[in-house]
């Protein structure tokens, strides 16, 4: 495993709030659910929706286009939203302190 620098700072980010974040060109998603941080990838598996501008709810990160839902811890295609039938990937994420830095592993 490697870990990756994410161009985006701790300090920038809000609870329950997705914003962009990428490493060469690649989308993620990045939050704050409950003050711990989450990373998953950021293109929809349905259509290619950008999941960084998607919504929380509760265990669930939903789409914006057409609101399929993908569990935050695990990435997994809610069952109850069949038309995004893979799943994403959920990576292990770090906050450097004091720099606020966003690492992931991958
Ligand atoms: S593109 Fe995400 S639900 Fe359709």
């Amino acid at each position: 495993m490697t870990e990756y620098k994410l161009s985006i700072n701790a300090k920038d980010l809000k609870e329950d709030s997705p914003v962009e974040s990428e490493i060469n060109g690649k989308k993620y998603a990045v939050f704050l659910h409950q003050e711990k941080i989450h990373v998953l990838g950021g293109i929809c598996t349905h259509e290619g929706g950008p999941l960084y501008d998607g919504s929380i709810d509760g265990n669930e990160l939903i789409c914006p286009w057409h609101s399929a839902a993908f569990n935050i811890h695990t990435g997994n295609a809610s069952e109850n939203t069949p038309w995004a039938a893979e799943d994403i990937v959920s990576y292990k994420a770090r906050i450097d302190a004091p720099s606020g830095d966003v690492f992931i592993e991958m």
